[in-house]
């Protein structure tokens, strides 16, 4: 199972870092009229979403493995809460871009997009303070 926990790390930044540039270049593209800007963000928003589903199991797996887990208690439940906060927000996301496509309905879905990578930053700050600050999954 520390399989999984040395696991999660490595792969993490794939969905971190495709979400957060897809957000940006959606909404740069968008206000600077660059289709071919949106469309690389539609492209990065859309691989980021895929990739949290591994991401999450694997994580999932990797928690089952940690021990004296009691010093860190409030960074895993504060990232566990951001990346279920992330994973439902650009769920709603993805709804909105494929079913409300009227000009509210994209505002709404750009709103969305600024939520959910607030929510990414945000488990990945919890996520780095795990690794960095207590040496979950190192040699430390
Ligand atoms: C939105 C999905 C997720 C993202 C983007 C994410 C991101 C991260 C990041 C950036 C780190 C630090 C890696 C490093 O600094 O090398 C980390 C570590 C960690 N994450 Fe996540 N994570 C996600 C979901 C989960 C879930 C669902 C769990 C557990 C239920 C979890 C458990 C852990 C644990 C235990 C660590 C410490 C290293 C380890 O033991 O694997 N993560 N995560």
């Amino acid at each position: 199972m520390t399989f999984f926990a040395k696991l999660h790390p490595l792969i993490v930044h794939f969905p971190v870092a495709l979400l957060t540039s897809g957000v940006v270049f959606e909404i740069y593209g968008s206000f600077k009229k660059d289709e071919v800007v949106e469309t690389a963000g539609r492209f990065n928003t859309r691989l980021g979403f895929w990739c949290l589903f591994p991401v999450l199991i694997v994580g999932f797996l990797g928690m089952l493995s940690l021990e004296n887990t009691e010093k860190f208690k409030d960074f895993l439940s504060g990232h566990l809460r951001f990346a279920f906060l992330t994973t439902g927000t650009f769920i709603i996301a993805m709804v909105f871009s494929r079913y409300f496509r009227s000009p509210v309905g994209r505002g709404i879905y750009f709103l969305v997009l600024v939520a959910g990578l607030v929510c990414v930053l945000g488990t990945g700050y919890y996520g780095g303070e795990l690794v960095h600050r207590f040496g979950v999954s190192t040699a430390q």
